[in-house]
C-alpha cells in the first residue's frame, strides 16, 4: 500500500516536471530582469560561476579555459545565449574535463540564477543577448522548406536526429523549446555550424529573426503531429533501423515463401 501511494507520488512528481513550461516567446537581453538590480544580477551570477564553471572554463570567462586542449573559454562560444543554453539544458555544469556533452539533462540551476549566469558571462565577454524567437510570428510551411535545406540533414527531416560519427549525435528535437532552437542556431553548439547552416544568418537581422521563427514553428509542429511520409514510422528513426526492419520482415517472408514452395514438391 504504502510502496503503491510512493510510486504513484514519484509518477506525480515526475509528471509535472515532464510538463512544458509554457510560452515559449522568451526574447530578450540576459541581463534585465523585472525587479532585479543588473549590478546585484551580475555579482550574483560572478559568484555562481567561481563555484560552477571556473575549475574548468578559468577564473576569468574572458580568459584561458583551465584545460585549453578540451575545454573552451568562454569567451568563443557564443557569450550570453551559449551559457543559457547549456546551462538549461543541463548540458553544464559537465562532469567531465573532456566533451562531447551532447546528452539534455535536468539543470542544476533555476531559472534566476540561469540569469545571473548569462548575465554575468555575458557582460563579461561582451555579448550579453539572447536570440529573439516567437513561433507564433512563423509560418510552419516557409518553416519547413528553411529546414529541409538547413537542418534536415543533421537532425532529421522528423526531428528524430541522427549519428555524426564518433561520440558525435545531432540530437533528437522533439523535446526542445522555441529558445532551444534560436540558441543552438545563433552559437553553433559542437558539430553544428554557427547559424546552423541557414544562408546569410545574423542573430540581429531582420530576415535571420523571420527565418528562426519559421523554422521554430516547424520544429513545435512537429512535437504535435509527427512528420510521416505515409507508410509505417517504425519509431521514425530514420532510413538505417528503417531499413533494417525491412530486411527482417522483407526476407522472412521470402524465405517463408521459398519454405512453402520447395515443401510442396
Ligand atoms: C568539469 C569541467 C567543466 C565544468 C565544471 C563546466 N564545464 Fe562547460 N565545458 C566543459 C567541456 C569539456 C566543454 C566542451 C563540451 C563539448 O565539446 O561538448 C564545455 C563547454 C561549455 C560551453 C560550450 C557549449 C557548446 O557546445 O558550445 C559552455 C557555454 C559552457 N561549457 C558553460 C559552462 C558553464 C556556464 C559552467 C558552470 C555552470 C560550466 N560550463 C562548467 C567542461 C566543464
Ligand atoms: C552539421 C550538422 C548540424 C546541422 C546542419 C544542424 N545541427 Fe543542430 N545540432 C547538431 C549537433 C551535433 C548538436 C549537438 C551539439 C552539442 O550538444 O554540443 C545540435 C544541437 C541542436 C539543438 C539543441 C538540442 C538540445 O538537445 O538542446 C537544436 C535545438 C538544434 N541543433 C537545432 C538545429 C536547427 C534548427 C538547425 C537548422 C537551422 C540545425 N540544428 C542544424 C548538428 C547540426
Amino acid at each position: 500500500m504504502r510502496r503503491t501511494l510512493l510510486l504513484l507520488a514519484g509518477i506525480g512528481i515526475l509528471a509535472v516536471l515532464l510538463i512544458p513550461a509554457t510560452g515559449g516567446a522568451s526574447t530578450g537581453v540576459a541581463a534585465q530582469t523585472a525587479g532585479g538590480d543588473t549590478g546585484e544580477l551580475i555579482a550574483r551570477g560572478k559568484a555562481l560561476y567561481l563555484q560552477a564553471c571556473a575549475s574548468c572554463h578559468g577564473p576569468d570567462p574572458n580568459g584561458a579555459s583551465q584545460y585549453p586542449s578540451t575545454v573552451p573559454s568562454l569567451k568563443d562560444v557564443g557569450g550570453a545565449a551559449a551559457v543559457d543554453w547549456a546551462v538549461r539544458t543541463g548540458r553544464m555544469p559537465w562532469k567531465s574535463t573532456v566533451g562531447p556533452a551532447i546528452a539534455r539533462g535536468r539543470s542544476r540551476f533555476d531559472a534566476e540564477d540561469t540569469q545571473a549566469l548569462d548575465a554575468y558571462v555575458g557582460s563579461a565577454v561582451g555579448d550579453a543577448q539572447l536570440p529573439q524567437v516567437d513561433p507564433a510570428q512563423g509560418d510552419i510551411a516557409r518553416g519547413r522548406q528553411a529546414y529541409a535545406q538547413a537542418c534536415s540533414a543533421c537532425h532529421g527531416m522528423n526531428g528524430a536526429g541522427s549519428a555524426l560519427g564518433g561520440a558525435n549525435i545531432a540530437p533528437t528535437l522533439l523535446d526542445v523549446k522555441p529558445l532551444d532552437v534560436a540558441e543552438a542556431i545563433k552559437i553553433g553548439p559542437g558539430q553544428m555550424p554557427p547559424g546552423g547552416g541557414i544562408p546569410s544568418y545574423t542573430p540581429d537581422d531582420a530576415q535571420s529573426i523571420a527565418t528562426v521563427n519559421d523554422i521554430a514553428a516547424y520544429v513545435q509542429s512537429l512535437q504535435t503531429t509527427p512528420y510521416n511520409r505515409g507508410g509505417l514510422p517504425i519509431g521514425g528513426k530514420g532510413p538505417v533501423p528503417e531499413g533494417f526492419v525491412a530486411w527482417i520482415i522483407g526476407l522472412g517472408a521470402l524465405v517463408l515463401v521459398v519454405r512453402w514452395l520447395g515443401g510442396r514438391t
